[in-house]
């Protein structure tokens, strides 16, 4: 099974697919634990180009191109085959990333930007897409939190306007909405437990285990 894990700036991803994948791992499931841009470690080489605030001359396409680069070697060197090998895959963030942000935030082309996903990923789309849905203003507010005490967090899409971050978010809830079954929307501004319980909750489903939601809290 492959879940990514999807959302706008400050929805709470990273700590969430942690706690999910701490959920599933005593019970036997092979899980990996990934992200995007990265992954591997020639698609970590090429996560410092995109996520430098220094690369601001950066065209739209060679972003696209980047990001699907990193991508294709995520799929083929780390993605398949542990999917091959039985196993389930937390990805945080993947092709859906790249419709909302360079698609609906930048503009560019969604059908072009869906045929060059469809080449890098050989067409592995995820069988569940978890969306942390937050306010924008929220968001950046709660990331801007952790970018005091660490500023490596703060990189070159945080410096966008609010009304790119708002174009991001109304084209998840978009793409959300246009396949709501495989979209799991969440709302993030919940408290950490409840948004992992209705996650634990959709994802236990999905493998079949019989174990309470949230039953560790
Ligand atoms: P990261 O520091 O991992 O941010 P986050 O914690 O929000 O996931 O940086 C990833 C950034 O790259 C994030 O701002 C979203 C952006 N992105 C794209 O624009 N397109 C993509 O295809 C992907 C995977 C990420």
């Amino acid at each position: 099974m492959f879940i990514t894990f999807e959302g706008p700036e400050g929805s709470g991803k990273s700590s969430q697919i942690a706690l999910l994948a701490d959920w599933l791992r005593p019970m036997k499931q092979d899980v990996l634990l990934t992200r995007e841009p990265g992954g591997t470690a020639i698609g970590d080489r090429v996560r410092a180009i995109l996520l430098d605030p220094a690369c601001t001359e950066m065209e739209d396409a060679a972003e696209v191109l980047l990001y699907s680069a990193a991508r294709a070697q995520h799929v083929g060197q780390v993605i398949r085959p542990h999917l091959a090998r039985g196993g389930v895959v937390l990805c945080d963030r993947y092709a859906d990333s790249t419709l909302a942000y360079q698609g609906y935030g930048r503009g560019l082309d969604l059908a072009t930007l869906a045929v060059i996903t469809a080449f890098a990923t050989g067409g592995l789309r995820p069988d569940l897409v978890v969306f942390l849905d937050i306010d924008v203003a929220a968001g950046l507010r709660r990331k801007q939190l952790h970018a005091d005490e660490d500023a490596s967090q703060w990189n070159r899409f945080e410096r966008e306007t609010l009304a790119y971050h708002q174009r991001v978010r109304a084209g998840y809830l978009q793409m959300a909405a246009a396949e709501p079954g495989r979209w799991l929307l969440v709302d993030a501004a919940q408290s950490v437990e409840k948004v992992q319980a209705a996650v634990r909750q959709r994802v236990g489903a999905a493998l079949g285990l019989s174990s309470p939601v949230g039953r560790d809290e």
